[in-house]
């Protein structure tokens, strides 16, 4: 699904929210890479499920094309500082629900970039068909759980012991759920 772009200007930062675009896919592919080493939040160690230009442009084609699908980029000056996605599936049970996964880098956190990715990202699923928008969450990620709880996101659960990061430490994943007001 491709939704119209809006322009912010927070703390002297000017930046676009958009919809991906097929000519994005080279910078995506880098700035993932880079934003993986940047933080330990996310699931991946940097390089490892890596995907190239050619399989971002596969995913942007894909979003793009189904209305279950919303692929968001942060550009400042044409050039791509974060992006959010919900994915939903093609599956008919499933069919009400989308993940929803963001990823900023890290010089550019504290910019209401994640709140601007996250609220277009609910108004989109709250004029279709997504009823229920779920993310997995590391349990030590207070800044993120305290912007999705804004949003009406609350804790479905808690993974235990799901993840282990460099200090050799188990961790917790928390799994949240936001249900709009037709379910
Ligand atoms: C989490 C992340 C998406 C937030 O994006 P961001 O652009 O830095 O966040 P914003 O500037 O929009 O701030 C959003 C809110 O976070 C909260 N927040 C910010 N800094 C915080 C802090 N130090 N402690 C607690 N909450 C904080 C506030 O509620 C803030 O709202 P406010 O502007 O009203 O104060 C971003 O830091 C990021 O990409 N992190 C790495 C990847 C990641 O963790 N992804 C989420 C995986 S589930």
């Amino acid at each position: 699904m491709i939704i119209s772009s809006q322009k912010f200007h927070v703390n002297g930062l000017s930046y676009t929210v958009r919809s991906a675009m097929e000519q994005d896919a080279e910078d995506l592919s880098e700035i993932r890479l880079r934003i993986d080493g940047e933080t330990e939040h996310l699931d991946r160690e940097p390089g490892e499920a890596f995907i190239d230009a050619p399989g971002f442009k596969q995913i942007i084609k894909t979003d793009t094309e189904n209305d279950r699908n919303l692929f968001l980029v942060a550009a400042v000056d044409d050039r791509i500082v974060g992006f959010s996605r919900c994915e939903g599936t093609l599956l008919k049970r499933f069919s009400h629900k989308a993940e929803f996964g963001i990823c900023i880098l890290k010089d550019y956190w504290g910019y209401g970039i994640g709140r601007n990715l996250l609220k277009a990202s609910v108004a989109w699923a709250d004029s279709g068909d997504i009823t229920k928008i779920t993310l997995h969450v590391l349990e030590t990620n207070v800044k993120a759980i305290e912007l999705y709880k804004q949003f009406g996101f609350e804790i479905e659960g808690i993974l235990k012991k799901d993840r282990i990061l460099s200090d050799g430490q188990y961790y917790g994943t928390i799994v949240m759920g936001r249900f709009n007001g037709k379910i």
